[in-house]
């Protein structure tokens, strides 16, 4: 273990824009909280800090689509995560929001430093804009081809396919995520942060200090992006929603997602701590950032790169991120809603906290993704917590119960204190595997304990062992070696399955002393129960069912901007009747057509060729838009418009006033 007094430990911050799935939680919520116990069971300083990313175009989106305002979304998820992940047992010293005060405050003071340090390049360029919505295009507000993988579906600033950041202008047929249109061109100023200089400068020669540091998945990708050269990359943004951008001549600007998220960490720190810079300005701390692989480059490139800017502050040493994990061999999807989601399974199976973090441990994506299903979430449970760790507790209790009355027997010839030796050894090795971030090889090594008290109880088998004779004073031994072995493991297991750690040091009334032959210890309880298969099956039908209902559910249209009383008080709607009806010679989609407006009789063209014939529509009637400018089609001049109801997959039909109204009536 390093000999740093202070640990500081960040677990990412998840996006405020829904619940989180088993993906998070073997990401990064749980390789950072058995990190974390691991270290406060060594008695080390640590401070563990997270929070809700409140900012960024996934949470204005997943508003825009409910019909609510930003802040409706992050106040219902940031209290919905925050208490999943409590009742799940992620021990944060503080989980804080990316739309607190003090964040704002913290934010805007940091980028504040990097302006007055000349740190920034400011920039007028012309960025993507979306004419219909009135709104330029960064982030995820544009999808795309990804340039490097084809990846198709890449966002403004990232590929999720190959992690590479990128930038609207780099997208291939870039469409607005709004409208779904072609987007434009347009002027605006932006502050770039000059990652091209500061990777000659700095990037390049730390980066290569962490050869032998970070994991090779890590270290790999990174090399990877120096190697193509950075960019210079903007650094605000032209949105409302965010950190205002706190210099003048930036008005209506707010910072970019990923500039104000990781300093979350920074203002998570300030609002749990009097002295937040001995955790971040301080030798003797050192810093450890867990997050999935699509956040490395930001926290092994962006957020060093503005630390190292600022100047003062410590600089991760640590960046363990995992890949990704998979869900019954597909990937997990939010948008898709192919996922298995925590408040759901803690509904689902309550009390269970702990199989579900052993399970997510042993597949964890530490290297390469994994696959989690839930036929091997019932095998892990039944095989190996069942059978082995819940039996084996199970023995030694009940047998310590039925010989000495539940009082532990001494042992003071010390005989067999190999085994108890085995299992230091072994105890030690966990510990030190936790300190590689191995969480899977260390919770197989924690395992080995169990099954060593396992066969230990096998080979003594004290119930034959009573009936020999002084048989009473040999599994007294037995049942103190094994006894101490349950102590021993109630220690080593708590980084992994906290819950059970607490239930066993309950069980044998547990002082931090150790065990003491002598002393009393409780009945037992059973530690884990067998998951049946009907619980099993109803998992699958839920993931089945919600597969159907995603094909089901269309995929509408996003709600456009809003609009003033005033500007749709300047519409003009009225009913028209259709009195003419002709294709438009050499166009495929155009109709022409006479409507009686009531106070004249006009003509209009219509794309509607391929979805009816002309003698169909005389008679028929419609909602038009009246006072439209006149647009020229293929030599005719078209004026106004009829409105239709087109569903997601192009059907039209007409908008009908039911029973018939005459011609010329206002709609309102
Ligand atoms: O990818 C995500 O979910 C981001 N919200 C992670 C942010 S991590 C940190 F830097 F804030
Ligand atoms: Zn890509």
């Amino acid at each position: 273990m390093s000999t740093n007094k202070k640990h500081l430990v960040t677990c990412a911050l998840p996006y405020a824009n829904g619940p989180l799935h088993i993906g998070h939680l073997a990401g990064c919520f749980l390789p950072s909280d058995i990190y974390v116990r691991y270290l406060r069971n060594a008695k080390k300083e640590v401070l563990f800090v997270c929070g809700t990313d409140e900012h960024g175009v996934p949470i204005t989106l997943q508003a825009k689509k409910k019909g609510v305002t930003p802040q409706d979304v992050v106040d219902e998820n940031y209290t919905l995560i925050r208490d999943s992940l409590e009742k799940w047992g992620i021990g944060f010293d503080n989980f804080s929001r990316t739309t607190r005060p003090i964040h704002h405050e913290t934010a805007k003071a940091f980028f504040k430093t990097l302006y007055d340090n000349g740190v920034f390049v400011e920039q007028v360029t012309e960025q993507y804009y979306d004419e219909e919505s009135n709104q330029f295009l960064a982030d995820r507000y544009i999808t795309g081809d990804c340039p490097h993988c084809k990846h198709q579906g890449a966002y403004g600033d990232q590929c999720e396919n190959c992690g590479r950041t990128l930038s609207p202008s780099e997208l291939i047929n870039p469409k607005s995520a709004l409208t779904g249109n072609s987007p434009v061109k347009k002027e605006t100023k932006n502050w770039f942060l000059p990652l091209d200089t500061i990777q000659a400068s700095f990037l390049n020669e730390w980066v290569a200090t962490k050869k032998d540091v970070w994991k090779s998945h890590v270290y790999g990708q990174c090399m990877s992006w120096l190697n193509d050269g950075l960019k210079p990359r903007a650094m605000t943004r032209d949105l409302d929603w965010g950190v205002k951008v706190p210099i003048e001549g930036a008005d209506g600007k707010v910072m970019y997602v990923w500039f104000d998220a990781p300093i979350g960490y920074i203002s998570a720190t300030k609002e749990c701590t009097d002295d937040w810079k001995s955790w971040w300005q301080n030798p003797e701390a050192e810093l450890t950032h867990f997050l999935g692989k699509d956040n490395i480059v930001f926290h092994t490139i962006i957020f060093p790169a503005m630390l190292k800017a600022h100047g003062d502050f410590n600089l991760p040493t640590h960046v363990p991120a995992n890949e990704f994990l998979n869900l019954e061999g597909e990937k997990l999807s939010t948008s898709r809603n192919h996922a298995v989601w925590l408040h759901e399974y803690l509904n689902d199976f309550p009390g269970k906290e702990d199989e579900l973090r052993y399970v997510l441990t042993s597949i964890m994506p530490e290297t390469k993704d994994s696959d989690f299903s839930w036929a091997d979430f019932q095998a892990r449970v039944n095989n190996e917590l069942v059978a082995i760790l819940g039996n084996w507790v199970n023995r030694v209790m009940v047998l310590t119960h039925k010989y000495f009355d539940g009082v532990v027997p001494a042992n003071e010839n010390k005989t067999d204190y190999d085994v108890l030796e085995s299992a230091r050894a072994l105890e030690e090795k966990v510990g030190g595997l936790i300190e590689e971030f191995k969480f899977r090889d260390g919770l197989a090594e924690l395992m080995a304990i169990a099954r060593l008290g396992n066969k230990y109880l096998q080979d003594t088998a004290p119930w034959h062992a009573i009936k020999e004779e002084n048989g009473q004073e040999r599994v007294k031994e037995i049942l103190n070696v094994s006894l101490q072995l349950l102590a021993l493991f109630a220690k080593s297991s708590i980084p992994f399955l906290p819950h059970t750690s607490g239930k066993l040091t309950d069980m044998l009334q547990l002082k931090p002393t150790g065990l003491m032959a002598g002393q009393q210890v409780n009945k037992p309880t059973l530690l884990f129960a067998k998951i049946e298969d009907e619980e099993i099956l109803k998992q699958k039908e839920r993931l089945e069912n919600q597969a159907q209902e995603n094909a089901e559910a269309p995929e509408l249209e996003p709600i456009k901007p809003t609009i003033t009383f005033d500007d749709f008080s300047k519409l003009d709607f009225r009913v028209g009747t259709i009195v003419e009806a002709a294709k438009v010679p050499k166009a495929d989609k155009l109709l022409q057509l006479l409507v009686d407006i009531g106070l004249e009789k006009r003509t209009i063209l219509s794309g509607i060729a391929q979805h009816f014939s002309p003698e169909d529509l005389v008679g028929k009637q419609a909602v038009v838009v009246t006072n439209l400018a006149p647009r020229k089609m293929r030599g005719v001049e078209s004026n106004g418009m009829l409105l239709m109801a087109e569903n997601t997959e192009g059907k039209l039909v007409f908008v009908e006033p039911v029973g018939g109204i005459e011609p010329g009536s206002v709609v309102r």
